[in-house]
């Protein structure tokens, strides 16, 4: 039997990089998987690729609506949730002295609005005993160049987790963060590293990491499996690094 078999588990932004493949793994452990993101067409394919009755919606984290939206359907057409991983996230590179209001406000609103209203909006339709993961970053722990408006974005995750550990501990829901170091997936390109740049930007970025490479989207997957499984039934409140020893640096 699978890790989740019977276990209902919401991944907003499961149509890409991290959050795919985390929909993936959590279905091949049997359980019923719902996704989320922005784009309608992203969805529907990324709900082929799951299989195993995968189902999406489109909408935008940033918009409370959306998360209304979402725990009522869950709760009609699945009768409540297990598992919520809020994942979805945006990240831009900019000296502190050039972000925009709008650049600030958007990271601030998915990342961190997105992550908590999100929360708010499924705890009620949760059973007891669940588990709730977050993708935070080490960008917040460790020192990026460029990174100042999204680690502090992200930063906030952590401060979120240790509250809702509290929160919630008496229905039995555990509360992690996941916080990936540099991974190989779409958000490199949505930086803005040109394709003819991007052998360069990786090397650079391996050379910061002990392990001596980026992460792969399966290995993050792998490590919110065992957030969101019984494998971690007496943790809550941690901040899981799966950054390939970069923090040590
Ligand atoms: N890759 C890394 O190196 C790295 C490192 C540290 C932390 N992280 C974090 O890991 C998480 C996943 O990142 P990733 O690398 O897998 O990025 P990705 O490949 O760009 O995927 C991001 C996902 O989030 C969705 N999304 C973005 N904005 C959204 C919004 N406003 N509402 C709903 N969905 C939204 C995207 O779909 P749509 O565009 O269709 O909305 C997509 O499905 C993020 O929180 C990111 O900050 C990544």
């Amino acid at each position: 039997m699978g890790m989740l078999a019977g276990k209902t588990a919401m991944i907003t932004g499961g149509t890409s990089g991290i959050g795919l493949a985390i929909a993936k793994a959590f279905a091949v452990e049997g359980a019923q998987v719902v996704i989320s993101s922005r784009r309608r067409q992203a969805v529907d394919d990324a709900v082929q690729l799951i299989g195993a009755g995968a189902i999406g919606f489109d909408g935008d984290v940033a918009d409370p609506r959306h998360h209304d939206r979402l725990a009522d359907e869950i709760a009609r057409r699945l009768g409540g949730l297990d598992i919520y991983v809020a994942n979805a996230g945006i990240n831009t590179i900019r000296h502190s002295a050039e972000v925009p209001e709008a650049e600030y406000d958007a990271q601030f609103a998915v990342n961190t609005r997105g992550v908590f209203v999100g929360v708010q909006k499924m705890v009620p339709i949760m059973r007891d005993g669940g588990a709730i993961v977050l993708t935070g970053s080490l960008a917040s722990e460790k020192v990026l160049d460029g990174h100042a408006v999204y680690a502090g974005s992200k930063a906030a995750i952590g401060a979120f987790a240790r509250s809702w550990a509290l929160e919630l501990k008496d229905r039995g829901i555990r509360v992690n963060v996941l916080s990936p170091g540099p991974t190989d997936t779409e958000i490199l390109a949505k930086l803005g590293v040109a394709p003819e740049q991007r052998a360069d930007f990786e090397a650079g970025m391996a050379a910061a990491i002990p392990l001596g490479r980026l992460g792969r989207p399966e290995e993050l997957a792998q490590a919110a499996l065992f957030l969101a499984s019984d494998a971690s039934s007496f943790i809550t409140g941690i901040n899981l690094r799966v950054d390939g020893g970069m923090a040590l640096l």
